[in-house]
């Protein structure tokens, strides 16, 4: 897909169907993630793909954001070999291009997705056993959407470029 379909096509999907997500394409949007520029290139991520239905139990535990998407990738930080400067880690920031990367590729896949902030990172951390250095940043549901699933009500409100770009 050309790059300026994929970033104008992918919306949040809501609903998802049980269709399952090829194996390839999965390949294809962790691969997108893998190649992800990090801070000094330190690449303190760690990606869960939860696709188990007992995993996917433990991602409705901890966010009511999942939409029944079939696969969930769990994508955390790590505090322990971020790049850092004083009390300033890019362990946020690396999670969060690497998600991106992968909605995107997500997107170009011709697969749904939606980046999802609402969870209880302390729930996850339970269930996944995760060690404390390790933090949840986002979670990407991803699948293809429902053929009932609502547009994505925010998608088409994006403010002018006259309000968020000033040049100096
Ligand atoms: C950082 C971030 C966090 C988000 N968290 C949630 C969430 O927890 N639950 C949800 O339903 N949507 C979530 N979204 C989706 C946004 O609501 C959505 O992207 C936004 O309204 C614009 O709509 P669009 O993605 O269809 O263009 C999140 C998006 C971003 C970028």
């Amino acid at each position: 897909m050309e790059f300026d379909k994929v970033i104008r096509e992918r919306q949040a999907t809501r609903k998802f169907s049980n269709k399952i997500v090829e194996k390839e394409k999965l390949e294809n949007i962790l691969e997108a993630g893998r190649i992800a520029p990090t801070a000094k290139n330190l690449q303190p991520i760690k990606i869960y793909v939860v696709e188990s239905s007992e995993g996917l139990d433990k991602i409705d535990k901890a966010s009511p954001c999942r939409y029944n998407a079939p696969i969930v990738l769990l994508v955390c930080g790590d505090k322990d070999s971020a790049y850092t400067k004083g009390d300033y880690s890019t362990y946020e920031m690396d999670a969060c291009i690497v998600t991106t990367h992968m909605m995107l590729e997500a997107t170009n896949q011709g697969i749904d997705n939606i980046w999802v902030e609402m969870f209880d990172g302390e729930v996850l951390r339970e269930e996944f056993n995760l060690s404390n250095n390790i933090v949840p940043i986002c979670l990407l549901p991803i699948g293809y959407k429902d053929e009932n699933c609502p547009a994505s009500p925010n998608h088409n409100k994006r403010k002018d470029l006259t309000d968020l770009v000033e040049y100096v």
